[in-house]
């Protein structure tokens, strides 16, 4: 037997809070990625609820929510047989470490988190200490399972970063008992920007519908918001810095059609705008139709979801006691 078949498989982690409707950023700077790990890695793709409640659900909603995130991680191509899909609040060892990880986290570093500064200017009336320690839940999650990778979008890297640096100081105080994770951040995907302000991100929170495309938008309304999407006085199909309405677009066009941006450049040289959004919006229509039929699919047989949920949690969770009897051991408690 050779070594490579004899090597365990590097492990992936990646999350999506169920914190609303999936938008094209999520599929495109993180869920459309994640199928690309399922064959040569171990992979664990998780629905984060507990992150969510960090901003006031409705319960009914968050529990709907918890399936459909469920299901479009299915629909978008992970296989429940390849690919350990399942549900953060199922494996209690993510609150555990969270709780553990707070103790080697500073203040300090948790208070320079944008995400956190961001979240609390927007919800000022409920700052609460889950909003301001969700990065060690996050950490929590990766190092648990061993992580060697993330694929996520660039919002992320200041939450890996930090990661990265708490493991290291676990490391440091005790011995080696996680792995220091990397991020798998495509440049071309990172940051798909809103349709109305190409200047900020794209967001599920986002109040603002026409901004915002979302996974399981019927044709019509992906077709009437790219129509209204805001680009610039020139008309003319080029990427550039300075253009980043034209540059938002022509990054989702690449990303369904899988051109280039030169060979894009020549496709509309010489036409408006108008042929420009068109053509994106029937080419991200055309790539979230199946995505869509198969996520109506799949949220009709609920027991099967649940059965799905289940399987995963206990995968999840025999990986997650290994760390957690480790770190336990180290830092004193008696196991
Ligand atoms: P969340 O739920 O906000 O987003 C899920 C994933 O989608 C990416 N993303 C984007 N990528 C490109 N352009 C956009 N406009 C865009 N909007 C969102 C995010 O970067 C993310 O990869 N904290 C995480 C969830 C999480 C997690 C984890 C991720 C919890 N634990 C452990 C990785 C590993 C979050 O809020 O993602």
């Amino acid at each position: 037997m050779n070594e490579a078949v004899l090597a365990p498989k590097k492990t992936v982690f990646s999350g999506v809070q169920p914190s609303g409707n999936l938008t094209i950023g999520n599929y495109l700077g993180a869920i459309k990625n994640f199928s690309r790990f399922s064959e040569e890695y171990k992979t664990f793709y998780c629905v984060v609820d507990m992150h969510a409640i960090t901003v006031r659900q409705v319960p009914a909603e968050l529990r709907r929510r918890t399936y459909e995130t469920l299901a479009l991680y299915m629909a978008c191509g992970l296989d429940e047989k390849k690919n350990t899909l399942f549900v953060q609040s199922h494996v209690p060892e993510h609150a555990e470490l969270g709780w553990i990880l707070n103790c080697y986290t500073m203040f300090g570093e948790l208070s320079r988190m944008t995400q956190f500064k961001d979240k609390s200017a927007k919800h000022a009336q409920n700052i609460n200490a889950g909003l301001f320690t969700y990065p060690t839940l996050m950490a929590a999650d990766i190092l648990l399972y061993q992580t060697d990778v993330v694929p996520v979008g660039v919002d992320q890297k200041q939450h890996l970063e930090l990661a990265r640096d708490i493991a290291t100081r676990f490391n440091q105080a005790y011995s080696d008992t996680f792995k220091i994770p990397e991020g798998f951040i495509p440049k071309e995907t990172m940051k798909i920007m809103s349709l109305a302000d190409p200047t900020s991100k794209m967001s599920k929170s986002d109040p603002n519908q026409n901004s915002v495309v979302y996974i399981l938008d019927s044709k019509d309304d992906v077709m009437r918001k790219f129509k209204k999407a805001v680009t610039d006085s020139e008309a003319c199909v080029k990427y550039s810095e300075d253009k980043p309405g034209v540059s938002n677009l022509m990054s989702i066009y690449r990303a369904f059609t899988g051109k280039t941006f030169e060979e894009i450049e020549r496709e509309f040289e010489g036409k408006g705008y108008g042929d420009f959004k068109l053509a994106v919006g029937e080419a991200c229509a055309d790539g979230l139709r199946p995505v869509r039929e198969e996520f109506a699919r799949l949220m009709a047989d609920k027991a099967h979801l649940e059965s799905v949920m289940k399987a995963g949690a206990e995968d999840a969770h025999h990986y997650a006691m290994r760390t957690m009897s480790k770190v336990k051991r180290k830092i004193g408690f008696v196991y």
